[in-house]
């Protein structure tokens, strides 16, 4: 049995320790926000936060999780109401939307770190996450407008 945090709950996974996270996620835990792309670390489908970093649940072992904190999309924000997931709505970002997790939770990561990134810095750190779509641009112009967003509200306007 491994004891794991996940938005905020605790949860007892009767699993074995080698068992990916998403696994987990998407079959114990019936979280299926989070998706399963590649399955080999190369698209970013898979992003969740473990303590704080993102990291590609995929090919992350359910022990490197025991005692620590998940964050799932389901538990980015108390009612989808993160500036990433206002910025997305309103530049109706997503197309199909199967990436659109892992780069919401990717991008909440840089903009915990970076409060006012460059395209740049929004180009090296979604680097990572592929979209079949290409919405990529509309991904970096939501990602400032979440910046800009998160400015505002921490200034209580
Ligand atoms: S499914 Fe994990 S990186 Fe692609
Ligand atoms: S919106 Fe379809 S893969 Fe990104």
């Amino acid at each position: 049995m491994i004891t794991v945090n996940i938005n905020q709950k605790t949860y007892h996974v009767d699993a074995d320790p080698d068992t990916p996270l998403l696994w987990v996620l998407r079959d114990h835990i019936g979280l299926v926000g989070t998706k399963f792309g590649c399955g080999v670390a190369q698209c970013g489908a898979c992003v969740v936060h473990l303590d704080g970093e993102a990291v590609r649940s995929c090919v992350t072992k359910l022990r490197r999780a025991e005692g620590k904190k998940v964050v799932t999309i389901e538990g980015l924000s108390p009612a989808n109401n993160h500036p990433l997931q206002k910025a997305w709505l309103e530049l109706d970002v997503s197309q199909c939307g199967y990436c659109q997790a892992g780069q919401i939770m990717s991008a909440a990561v840089l903009l915990k770190a970076n409060k006012n990134p460059t395209d740049q810095d929004i180009n090296d750190a979604m680097a990572g996450n592929i979209c079949r779509c290409g919405t990529y641009l509309r991904i970096r112009e939501a990602i400032h407008l979440a910046a800009q967003l998160q400015k505002k509200e921490g200034s209580g306007k």
